[in-house]
């Protein structure tokens, strides 16, 4: 049996990355086996490439080429064998990350990153896309303060300004829109309890 594949997207100090936590525990304990993974990274070059885009500047259409790189060696090492042997895959951000950032922050052209995901994930009946996409929706300058607050030396994305925000928080939207069959959008100014209960709720029924 094919495994499941899950992302978690948002903007920084979404708090995405714990309720992703939170989601790969659940799915443990109710005896699935599961990879947790994250992007830019999840293999060992992958690792190394992460942490040359969140430092070093670069061209904007370096980057996009290396967030892909990167992700083909995720595809091809990680999360296409776990899928094959049945495991769940769990990644704390994919390919809706590029379109958020590189696109809607950035503003690389859609038609340049439709044409890196077709290379990197392949198309049509074939083409890899996760199965369910939860999307940590917040507004922008409360986000900003719980990156604040975290206390930690802000990365090359962390750095940018609040209109850089809007326009990855509003691309991820309009992603939730073009997909809406894939993604859950929450509102990730709920309480951290009871969002885990809407993911449960949302996990039990669509997978
Ligand atoms: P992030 O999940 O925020 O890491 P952490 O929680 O450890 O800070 O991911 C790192 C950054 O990478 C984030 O700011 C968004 C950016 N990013 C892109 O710009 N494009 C992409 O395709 C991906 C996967 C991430």
């Amino acid at each position: 049996m094919a495994g499941r594949f899950i992302t978690f997207e948002g903007i920084d100090g979404a708090g995405k990355s714990t309720h992703h936590a939170w989601m790969v525990e659940f799915l443990r304990a109710k005896g699935h086996a599961v990879v947790s993974t994250r992007e830019p990274g999840g293999t060992p070059l992958g690792e190394k490439l992460r942490g040359l885009l969140l430092s070093e500047a670069m061209d904007l259409e370096t980057e996009a080429m290396l967030m892909f790189a990167a992700r083909r060696e995720h595809i091809v090492q990680i999360i296409s064998p776990a899928l094959a042997a049945g495991k769940w895959v769990v990644s704390d951000r994919f390919t809706d990350a590029s379109f958020a950032y590189q696109g809607g922050g950035r503003g690389l052209a859609r038609s340049k990153l439709q044409q890196l995901e077709a290379w990197v994930q392949g198309t049509g009946t074939g083409a890899l896309q996760p199965d369910l996409t939860f999307l940590f929706d917040l507004d922008v300058a409360i986000a900003a303060k719980r990156l604040q607050g975290m206390g930690q030396v802000a990365d090359r994305f962390e750095q940018e300004k609040t209109d850089f925000f809007e326009r990855v928080r509003q691309a991820y939207l309009d992603r939730a829109k073009d997909f809406p069959e894939r993604f859950r959008v929450i509102d990730a100014g709920s309480s951290v309890d009871s969002i885990h209960v809407l993911l449960e709720k949302i996990i039990t029924s669509v997978c």
